[in-house]
């Protein structure tokens, strides 16, 4: 298991060396290939994960067997907590979208770490108003903005977190097939794709298999505003 990534994530950072080594001892390494879930909506569930590679998609299934994402999440990043503060079964399914490793830990064995470390709920806290703050934003954008808006914005978002600068630009392997990136601004694939290629003839980005790289970040973000 790499014990970098989970000693950096913002959850594990702040506990001293010894906390910390209690806890890994009691970690379970999982290893998912693409399309692999890791649970799915309604299901029971007394773990959480930190991701050490790879990415994880957090999404929900209409009645009517429609998908929407919630999140797209990277490395240090944790999910499946909320059952751990109000227990509820599982608010939504997590799949991977590449190859990825995950930690997991049972809910009651991080409990005894809040208990002891008042900065590791601060850290969960604020993971959970940024969440909620995010959540806020995609409602207001569904309302506000148009969907090459919301393209820009996920495709600023993904940048922010997975981008790479490279002599052609800043690439960004989001992992994501166009109908995923649809199910994430809440709209039809055909229409996120004319807005993909809109962009593309307009010369802010270059379409790669499951990534773009972004060539007008200046362009970008003005169309996101
Ligand atoms: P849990 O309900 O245990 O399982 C599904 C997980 O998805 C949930 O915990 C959170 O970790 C995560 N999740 C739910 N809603 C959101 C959201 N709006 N943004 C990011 N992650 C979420």
């Amino acid at each position: 298991m790499d014990l970098d990534v989970l000693r950096n994530a913002p959850l594990f950072t702040h506990l001293d060396d010894e906390v910390f080594s209690a806890l890994t001892a009691e970690l379970t390494e999982v290893e998912l290939s693409r399309g692999a879930s890791v649970f799915h909506e309604g299901d029971d569930g007394d773990q959480l994960y930190v991701i050490l590679t790879g990415k994880i998609k957090l999404g929900r299934t209409a009645p009517d067997g429609r998908e929407n994402l919630l999140a797209i999440l990277g490395p240090g990043e944790v999910f499946g907590e909320m059952a751990l503060f109000n227990p509820a079964p599982r608010s939504a399914s997590a799949t991977a979208v590449s190859a990825t490793s995950l930690a997991g830990l049972r809910h009651e064995n991080l409990r005894k770490v809040i208990y002891s470390s008042p900065e590791v709920s601060m850290q969960l806290l604020g993971a959970l108003a940024r969440r909620l703050s995010r959540t806020n934003e995609s409602l207001a954008d569904l309302v506000f903005s148009d969907v090459p808006g919301r393209v820009a914005k996920a495709l600023l978002d993904l940048a922010d977190r997975f981008g790479r600068p490279t002599a052609d630009g800043l690439l960004v392997a989001h992992d994501l097939t166009q109908e995923e990136l649809a199910q994430l601004v809440g709209a039809s694939r055909e229409t996120v794709n004319k807005a993909l290629a809109e962009f593309v003839q307009r010369d802010w980005l270059r379409l790669e298999n499951r990534a773009v790289i972004i060539l007008d970040l200046q362009r970008l973000r003005q169309r996101a505003r």
